[in-house]
């Protein structure tokens, strides 16, 4: 039983990994499954936002009246994000988007002569932080934080240096929280410090909270 709290507005949801290309059989990646994402493009579209949702590779079906757009390189996401965001009044940047990639790409398939390998490895763009930058008055910036140790720190620090109004951090290595399950376990932070811990509870009905929570935040409540 949804309350129409985004009625009118557009949301922008990000999910799942990108992929980094090394050659043509090869790729640096993460384990995102893109499910806590898609329940939120779900979860928008069902309290009567306009989602446009742009996803890594997953494998999930597209949830109902939600617009898809499928990218693969970290590169790809960020134009999407960009060309997308002036029509936007939330953004939530659930994918996991890869930190690094390989700095070349070969366009033939590495041979395996050499006893050791290196790859050198450069930094892919931060969307959020770009997004952070261009943000309009009125447009709500929501990221996430995977962390395995002293959470709320970083959290806090991320949000501050990405610009982003709302975070929503976990603890991926606590049971019950992170990537490929089913459920997760998160606390809600703005600049000021905690806005809410939830319990655990599986990615669709957090989905549902989340989405309520930044409903009242657009709302001014
Ligand atoms: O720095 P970290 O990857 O932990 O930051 C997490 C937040 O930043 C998430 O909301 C994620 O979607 C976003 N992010 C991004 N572009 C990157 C890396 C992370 O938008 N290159």
């Amino acid at each position: 039983n949804h309350v129409k709290t985004l009625i009118g507005k557009k949301v922008l949801v990000t999910a799942g990994p990108t992929i980094e290309p090394l050659d043509p059989v090869r790729y640096f990646s993460n384990y995102s499954s893109g499910k806590m994402g898609f329940a939120l493009a779900e979860a928008a579209a069902l309290a009567g936002a306009e989602v446009t949702l742009i996803s890594g590779p997953v494998s999930l079906p597209t949830p109902p009246q939600v617009r898809r757009i499928d990218i693969v390189q970290a590169e790809e996401m960020k134009e999407e994000v960009l060309q997308a965001l002036p029509q936007m009044d939330v953004i939530i940047k659930s994918a996991a988007v890869a930190d690094y990639r390989p700095q070349k790409i070969y366009h033939q398939k590495m041979k395996k002569v050499q006893e050791e390998l290196t790859v050198i490895l450069e930094k892919t763009p931060d969307i959020a932080t770009e997004v952070g930058k261009r943000k309009l008055a009125h447009q709500l910036l929501v990221g996430f934080a995977a962390e395995t140790q002293d959470v709320e720190t970083y959290a806090l620090g991320k949000l501050k240096k990405k610009g982003m109004d709302l975070i929503v951090a976990n603890n991926v290595a606590e049971p019950g929280a992170g990537f490929g399950i089913d459920t997760n376990i998160v606390t809600v932070y703005d600049q000021e410090g905690v806005v809410k811990a939830f319990p655990k509870m599986s990615k669709k009905e957090l989905a549902v909270e989340l989405i309520t929570l930044i409903g009242d935040r657009l709302h001014g409540k």
